[in-house]
């Protein structure tokens, strides 16, 4: 990878905190947004800029046309059958309560089962709190190993009880970062009806997703984690799923033919796009999927695993760092939460901050986890393909120095 070329694309790494130029290592939060994307997003409101499907008027068509256009952009980088099955939200949460709320709802009864794990983000697991408040379901857990991070097949024996009406779980651990290879599970779960809700906020950005082949029957994702601009997300549901499906917000364009009393829905997907689409994302979206798929998954797979390599080997040889989850590369996608002995995450982040260097710290929205492995907190730092080997050495040149600054004589 040519990370000189590309890092031209990210004038925001030109950024210097202390006459040093910031190192993100927070991506896992959001990701930065290249030139083309941001031209994209310019060209659209500078030329084009209007109210999709409610008008005859040149930048309505255009809008229109941006909007409608993008679906199959969409549809393909996720191998989805029919543009009919995206839909797009806000970002993976907002995706997500649109299940819980349209489907999880309607569709669980007082004794089902809804199946989640511990390493949940908070956006996968308050949401199901609510369905089973509402219905009397009952919210059981998946466990890792405190060790390894994995499921322990006696864990995973849950997702065969015939209890069990919908499994949900992240692709990829925000925290422990491992990929929990889902196909299987979702089988397990389809074996006897259940349906899979699969979260990929921390997969879709760094590896390639086909939803025919994982047979998911719903997967979320955030535009911004993968280089676009913030507010839009991505919903991809099974066309008969979503078609049974009440719609999660009711409003203008979602409609047929409204009465006094009484409304007939748009087709898919306009039934769940109330009020006036966020064309600017889709065109972002568009946009930035079209920056990763030039760079390539391979490409991006590559560098990633080449900064958590040589991070995690610097780590090791510190041993005031301890490593959530698991400690071989192979098992981390591209982020490494950590702490610092005698340190409070927070202080380690406001040290590294002077640094210019911006890592995530606290619970990253996935309390019940850290509370389960017995921390309140940790730090993050999460890599993406612009990242640099040099930007690891300084990091790790940086964190042996957090206990110097407390006042610690190692
Ligand atoms: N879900 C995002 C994270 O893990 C915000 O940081």
């Amino acid at each position: 990878m040519n990370s000189e070329l590309i890092r031209k694309d990210f004038p925001i790494f030109n950024t210097e905190v202390g006459g040093h130029k910031v190192v993100y290592f927070d991506n896992g939060a959001t990701t930065q947004r290249p030139l083309p994307v941001i031209q994209a997003v310019m060209d659209y409101v500078t030329h084009q800029n209007g109210n999709p499907h409610r008008g005859a008027h040149v930048f309505a068509i255009a809008a229109s046309e941006a909007y409608d256009s993008s679906k199959e952009v969409v549809r393909d980088f996720i191998h989805a059958r029919s543009e009919r099955e995206i839909i797009y939200t806000r970002n993976t949460t907002e995706s997500l309560n649109l299940v819980a709320r349209s489907w999880g709802e309607t569709h669980v009864k007082a004794g089902d089962h809804i199946l989640i794990t511990i390493a949940e983000h908070h956006s996968n697991l308050v949401t199901w709190q609510r369905v089973a408040e509402k219905t009397g379901a009952i919210l059981d857990y998946i466990y890792v190993d405190k060790e390894t991070g994995h499921f322990p097949e006696e864990e995973l024996k849950k997702i065969d009880d015939p209890r069990v009406k919908i499994l949900a779980f992240a692709q990829v651990s925000n925290v422990l970062g491992i990929d929990f290879d889902p196909k299987p599970l979702i089988q397990r779960a389809h074996a006897h009806g259940a349906i899979v809700v699969l979260d990929g906020a921390q997969s879709t950005p760094h590896k390639p997703v086909d939803v025919q082949d994982l047979d998911c029957d719903f997967f979320a994702f955030s535009g911004h984690k993968m280089c676009s601009m913030g507010g839009i997300g991505v919903l991809y549901g099974k066309e008969e799923l979503l078609e049974e499906m009440e719609p999660f917000l009711r409003g203008g364009d979602m409609i047929d033919v409204v009465e006094e009393q009484h409304t007939t829905f748009a087709e898919l997907p306009a039934k769940f796009e109330a009020g006036t689409q966020y064309v600017e994302g889709a065109v972002s979206l568009v946009a930035a999927i079209k920056y990763i798929q030039a760079i390539g998954f391979d490409e991006i797979r590559a560098q990633e695993r080449k900064l958590v390599t040589r991070c995690l080997e610097g780590m090791k040889k510190l041993p005031f760092i301890h490593i959530i989850g698991p400690k071989n590369p192979e098992e981390k996608e591209g982020l490494i939460a950590f702490t610092v002995e005698d340190v409070h995450p927070h202080d380690v982040a406001q040290i590294l901050s002077a640094d210019a260097i911006c890592i995530r710290t606290g619970h990253h929205c996935a309390e019940p986890l850290h509370k389960y492995l017995g921390i309140n907190a940790t730090c993050r730092a999460s890599f993406y393909f612009y990242n640099t080997e040099e930007e690891v050495d300084y990091f790790l040149e940086k964190l042996k120095n957090v206990r110097k600054v407390m006042g610690y004589d190692d």
